[in-house]
């Protein structure tokens, strides 16, 4: 598999760590950085890691920030994305398996490195299911658009 990842400062202190692990796993993972902890925008890294995962078709992407909200809920405005905010083997798992989750999300601040490397055990293992799950994937396109808020 080939994988983008990217942080914030927040979630800076685990991305070596993380890309060692998925390196050691037999996959490829480009850094789109920050480069230092220095406070940065999460927006700003999440679009970064979103576009080059819709642009290069068929790759994942790893995006950190302090809890993993503000950088999923980012990535997630990019057509095509599906970032999923992980906590755990399961999550990551179901997110392939029924979401087909393009993106691993995760908090640097709430889950240790032993999950972490199960997170991306479970999310490099699980093959999206298909059948009942593809229509509802592709109802998430739709559900960006004409929404009637009242
Ligand atoms: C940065 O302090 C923090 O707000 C950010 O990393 C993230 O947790 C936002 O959702």
């Amino acid at each position: 598999m080939k994988f983008y990842i990217a942080t914030d400062h927040a979630g800076y202190g685990v991305k070596d760590f993380v890309k060692v692990y998925v390196h050691s796993k037999g996959h490829e993972i480009v850094d789109l950085g920050p480069d230092s902890d220095e406070r940065v925008d999460y927006p700003d890294f999440a679009k970064k890691c979103a576009e080059a995962v819709i642009t290069d078709k068929g790759s994942f992407g790893i995006l950190i920030c302090g809890t993993g909200i503000g950088i999923s809920i980012a990535a997630n405005k990019v057509a095509g994305i599906r970032a999923a905010l992980c906590h755990d083997a399961y999550t990551a798992s179901v997110t392939r398996a029924h979401n087909d989750a393009n993106i691993l999300c995760f908090g640097e601040r709430v889950v240790g490195r032993g999950v972490i490397e199960s997170m991306i055990d479970a999310f490099c293992d699980t093959e999206f299911e298909g059948g009942r799950h593809t229509e509802r994937v592709h109802k998430i396109e739709g559900c960006s658009f004409g929404a009637d808020l009242g």
